[in-house]
Formats: C-alpha cells, sequence, structure tokens
C-alpha cells in the first residue's frame, strides 16, 4: 500500500520506517530540508535503538522515501498519517499550528481521494476539525475521510512497540476507511479495536493519563513508606501481583518526565477545563508529580544542609534509559537547584549530555565516564537508571567518591548489598 507520514518525530519515523519493513510503500515527509537529507542517507535524527539499521535495509529496497516536498511526498498515495508534533502551550492545552499547517498543505497537494490518518496526540473532536480544515482548502472536488489511529510507542523501545503492543485502536467515521486502514496494520497480528473518532482521541490522553496517575500513586505511597519505616519496593510488588492492578508503572522514583506525560497530562486537564468537567485526580497527579520531581533535593538539603562550593556527581540525564531525550527530564530542574544553592554540579549520561547541554547552558560540567563522574566528589545523584550505572560495581562508589553518599532517585540497587560496602544510600520510599 502506499502511504504518506507527516512529521518525522519519532512517532512519525518509526511509523514510517515499520510500515515499510513489512512491505508497504512509504515516502517521510518533513518540512526541515537538512533532516530529509541526512535521512535520505539513513542517518535518524533520533536516537531509537534499531532505527538506523531498519531505515538502511527499507531505502535499499526502495520502498522507504523522504521528502520535504507535498507534492512528492503525497504523489498518487491513498493515505496520509498526520505525526506532526502537539507540544504544550501556554496554558497547558495543546498546540494544534503544525496540525493545521499539515492540513492546509495537504489540501493543497492532494491529487486523488485520501484517508487522513492521524497518530499525533489531539484534543477530543480535532479529527472532524482536520477534515474541515483540508476540505475548505481543497483546490478539487477530492473526498477526505478521516480516521484517529492514535499511537502507544514508548522511546526506547518504540520499534518492539509497534510490531508487539497491546493493541490498535482505530476510530473512524466509516466502515470504508476502518477496513482500508485495517488492511494496512493485517500483517501486525494485533488486537484491533475499532470505535468511533472522538473515542479514539479520547483512549490516547485516558491511557497516558492512567499510567501516570499509576506513578503518582506510588510515589505519594513511598513518601509515606519512607516515613513509616515501609519499604515501597515490597508494596508495589505487593500490589502487582494482583492482576486488576497489575505489576506494571509501580516504580518509584523522581517523578515522569518526557514528551508525553507531563504534556498530555496537562492537554487533558485543559480540555476538562473547557467544558467545565472537574479533573481532580488529573490535577493531583500533575502537582504529585511536579513535587515529586524535586524530592531528591529536599532529601540531598536534609543531610547536606549548605550546598555552597560542594561537588556533585550526577549520574543519568534523560527522562529515562535508552533515550537521548531531555524533555521534562527530572534531572533538569534537580540540576538548577543544585548550581542555585551553590553546588558544583559535574554530570554523566551515554547519551543524553550533548542534548543536556541546551537545558543546561552553562550549569554543568560533562563527564564521559561513572569513574570519572564520581571522581572526588562530596556526593552522587543517580536520575536516570541506564544499564551502565545499574551495573556499576558497588565497592567503586566508596572508592571513587570523597565521601561515599549517594542519593538514588531511581531505585538501582539493593539495601542490603548497599550496606555491606560502607555506602550512605538514600533512595526512594525505601528506608536509609
Ligand atoms: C509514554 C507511554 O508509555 C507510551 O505508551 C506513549 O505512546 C508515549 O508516552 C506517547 O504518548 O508518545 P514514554 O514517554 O516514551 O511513553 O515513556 P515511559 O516509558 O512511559 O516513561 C514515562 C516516564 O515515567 C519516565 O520518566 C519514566 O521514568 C517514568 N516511570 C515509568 C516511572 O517513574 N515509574 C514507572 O514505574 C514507569
Amino acid at each position: 500500500m502506499k502511504i504518506s507520514v507527516i512529521g518525522t518525530g519519532y512517532v512519525g519515523l518509526v511509523t514510517g520506517v515499520c510500515l515499510s519493513e513489512i512491505g508497504h510503500e512509504v515516502t517521510c515527509l518533513d518540512i526541515d530540508e537538512k533532516k530529509v537529507q541526512s535521512m535520505r542517507d539513513g542517518i535518524s535524527p533520533i536516537y531509537e535503538p534499531g532505527l538506523d539499521e531498519m531505515m538502511k535495509r527499507n531505502i535499499d529496497r526502495n520502498r522507504l522515501f523522504f521528502t520535504s516536498s507535498y507534492e512528492e511526498g503525497l504523489a498518487d498515495n491513498e493515505f496520509v498519517f498526520i505525526a506532526v508534533g502537539t507540544p504544550q502551550s501556554k496554558n497547558g492545552s495543546a498546540d494544534l499550528q503544525y496540525l493545521n499547517n499539515a492540513c492546509k498543505s495537504i489540501a493543497e497537494s492532494m491529487r486523488r481521494d485520501m484517508i487522513v490518518i492521524t497518530k499525533s496526540t489531539v484534543p477530543v473532536g480535532t479529527n472532524e476539525h482536520v477534515k474541515r480544515t483540508i476540505t475548505q482548502h481543497l483546490q478539487e472536488d477530492y473526498k477526505v475521510s478521516v480516521v484517529s489511529n492514535p499511537e502507544f510507542l514508548r522511546e526506547g523501545s518504540a520499534i518492539h512497540d509497534t510490531f508487539h503492543g497491546d493493541r490498535i485502536v482505530i476510530g473512524s467515521e466509516d466502515e470504508e476507511s476502518l477496513n482500508r486502514v485495517k488492511q494496512i496494520y493485517a500483517d501486525f497480528e494485533l488486537p484491533i479495536l475499532a470505535t468511533d473518532l472522538r473515542s479514539a482521541e479520547m483512549i490516547k490522553y485516558a491511557s497516558n493519563a492512567f499510567l501516570a496517575t499509576k506513578i503518582s500513586f506510588i510515589n505519594e505511597l513511598g513518601n509515606l513508606c519512607e516515613r513509616l519505616g515501609a519499604n515501597i519496593e515490597n508494596v508495589s510488588k505487593g500490589m502487582g501481583m494482583d492482576q486488576r492492578i497489575g505489576e506494571k508503572f509501580l516504580n518509584a522514583g523522581v517523578g515522569y518526565g518526557g514528551s508525553c506525560f507531563p504534556k498530555d497530562t496537562n492537554a487533558l486537564l485543559s480540555i476538562g477545563n473547557s467544558v467545565d468537567c472537574d479533573m481532580a485526580i488529573i490535577k493531583s497527579v500533575i502537582d504529585t508529580n511536579e513535587k515529586q520531581q524535586r524530592i531528591i533535593v529536599d532529601k540531598i538539603k536534609e543531610f547536606v544542609p549548605d550546598l555552597t562550593n560542594k561537588k556533585v556527581g550526577v549520574l543519568g540525564l534523560a527522562f529515562k534509559p535508552n533515550t537521548d531525550d531531555m524533555r521534562d527530564a527530572p534531572s533538569i530542574k534537580v540540576i538548577r537547584e543544585l548550581v542555585d544553592s551553590g553546588a558544583e554540579v559535574y554530570a554523566y549520561d551515554p547519551i543524553a549530555a550533548e542534548n543536556a547541554r541546551v537545558y543546561l547552558p552553562g550549569a554543568t560540567v560533562y563527564k564521559d565516564s561513572i569513574d570519572e563522574t564520581l571522581e572526588d566528589m562530596d556526593f552522587a545523584v543517580i536520575m536516570t537508571d541506564w544499564k551502565d550505572i545499574k551495573e556499576y560495581p558497588l565497592e567503586k562508589f566508596n572508592e571513587q567518591l570523597k565521601n561515599p553518599v549517594l542519593f538514588d532517585g531511581r531505585n538501582c540497587f539493593n539495601l542490603q548489598e548497599m550496606q555491606k560496602y560502607g555506602v550512605q544510600y538514600h533512595s526512594i520510599g525505601r528506608p536509609s
């Protein structure tokens, strides 16, 4: 099938590349010509394990193309996926400017009837708006059908999630376009849930908001466990064994970050406000997370009240492992607060250090290894549970650090093990 994908952020690019992998002819379109040039050479603009190889393979097979021209990008394709960003605007709502631009450009360049499939996360009712906008700007009398097909990919495991996700949601306005879009996914062997447009749009927000709720819930309970001498890890395990609750997304830590949960929970709150619907749970999920993102600073200040000229080694900067994404990473707030309190920060991240420079200009000295980051520090802080950090030999914390004090925002290590190596270890929701 002939498919266009607009926007080559991680959703658009991963979708396009994976659809070409199963045999579709895919043209990915992005207005950034420089990005397009390097993607043509098989170089992915985002860090996503396995993506470059899959890109190169399908470019060589002649079924994956990149362009910055809408005319070339849409050509005579039957389907166009919209996967442009819908960032958070100042009032918390989703900013639809890129989506609106894409709709106008589609209308101006389409040369046949098309099925427009929205993958971007968009407020309820947006697909109807997409249809109206495209229809208004059409040059000739073509038929436009809209389909909502939200994505559930996690950064860092986006390829795996595309092929092995739990479900494919297809919201549509008519049987015909539903069946055509089902055809695209025929080889995926994943359950398909067909709904109306608005419910599909809502499923995406509801899913992300529910996962965010699990995280804020467990973090709140973790803070309570600390005060009561219980261990949140045991509590999560015990809760997760109940299949109605499920074991996933119950890891306490420094709060959720990234490009999705913070933006989507705020957008859902704003959607609720716009129709005068009280969103008390979502609101407290957001509040709890904002507090949780800086909880490690409170802990540090409790044990090291004066941070002036203290040397701090920060391990991990990305909002989670296996990504270079620094958007809304809890490390940004923590490092800013440490620096504002007079500390000198030295930081390490295996992949995200370069992006971190943009978010933390001048605030930190970046190091190339864990050893170097810990050497001669007054204490260390773990912000991301990268594999190399979790596998760092415990005895080395004591050897490298000036004072063997470790604040762990991701509960990377076993409490008893840490004690054996004489490290003063402060983690989240567990006894110190
Ligand atoms: C999330 C969803 O998991 C995807 O299903 C969704 O498609 C995507 O958003 C999106 O809307 O595009 P992602 O942001 O890549 O994916 O990251 P997650 O793996 O979900 O993690 C989000 C944050 O929650 C991270 O900061 C992570 O450290 C934190 N987290 C996760 C916890 O603090 N505890 C947990 O138990 C799980």
